[in-house]
């Protein structure tokens, strides 16, 4: 089968390493390729797809939302959050899927336990924000709580969450379990923190879905003060696999993707 993921810019991505990892555990002879597409060029995307003999593809940065006037159906969680990272082709057939918010959460579920009574708060409000909100509302029997600095965004928000301003975080931070950073503050060399953390639940788990670097400056300063802590490798990880079982139905060899992740990231 042949697969890709179609971004802009692209020569970067870690998804065809990852996926490779994969089919070589699995032993399987699939393809896994990197294509760069500008937005000017999107509209040729089925013209692409039909080229490269496609089944499926990831979707990333700028295009998820810009997929979803050629699809002929999308998943419950694609509709909700508006954006589509996953695309199965069947039977001529595009069906678009979002296996951002769920990769986070399987992820998190795999290394945290059972959610369902876990009292979670999210901090920012954009499109990954979103899948993962959206994720949590079906594991947990708590609403989940979502700080963003503009409270605008909340207004093409879907389904049901408790919408809080950036500013609130401080006084509120100690009712919550887990503590997710969905921002960019912190990304890459950055040492920015977009909250300070402050009398947090002893037990709190802090988590980060940035992973370059492994520790941004948010988890640092969760981890000096005794803080468990989780970044966003596994969500990477997980959405790929999650992708993959998209479009194959099988489970995918999780170690031996964020095997070969982690090595590419981090040695
Ligand atoms: P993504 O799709 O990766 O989630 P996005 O849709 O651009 O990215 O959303 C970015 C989120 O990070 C938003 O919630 C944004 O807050 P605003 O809605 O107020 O713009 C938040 N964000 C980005 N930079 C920030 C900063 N310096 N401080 C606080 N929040 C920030």
């Amino acid at each position: 089968m042949k697969f890709a993921v179609i971004g802009h810019p692209i020569e970067h991505s870690l998804s065809p390493i990852m996926h490779h990892a994969n089919f070589e555990a699995l032993q399987l002879n699939h393809e896994y390729q990197a294509l760069n597409i500008p937005p000017a060029h999107f509209h040729h995307i089925r013209d692409i797809a039909a080229e490269y003999a496609l089944d499926g593809f990831n979707v990333t940065i700028p295009h998820k939302e810009r997929i979803i006037p050629y699809l002929d159906d999308m998943t419950d969680e694609a509709k909700a959050i508006g954006a589509v990272n996953t695309v199965l082709i069947k039977n001529g057939r595009w069906i678009g899927h979002n296996t951002d918010g769920i990769g986070f959460v399987k992820g998190l579920n795999d290394y945290y336990g059972d959610l369902s009574n876990a009292k979670i708060l999210i901090i920012g409000a954009g499109g990954a924000s979103k899948g993962i909100a959206y994720s949590l509302s079906q594991k947990t029997s708590h609403q989940i709580a979502v700080a963003n600095r503009t409270m605008a965004r909340f207004d093409d928000w879907q389904f049901d969450i408790e919408a809080h301003a950036l500013s609130e975080v401080d006084t509120i931070a100690h009712q919550y379990d887990i503590i997710i950073n969905t921002t960019p503050v912190g990304m890459h060399t950055s040492t920015d923190q977009v909250v300070s953390l402050q009398q947090l639940k002893q037990d709190a788990l802090v988590c980060d879905i940035i992973y370059i670097p492994a520790e941004t400056a948010f988890l640092k300063a969760a981890k000096a003060q005794g803080y468990d802590t989780y970044n966003g490798l596994d969500m990477f990880v997980y959405q790929g696999a999650e992708s993959f079982n998209f479009w194959t139905g099988q489970q995918a060899d999780i170690d031996a993707m964020r095997q070969r992740v982690t090595k590419r990231l981090y040695s």
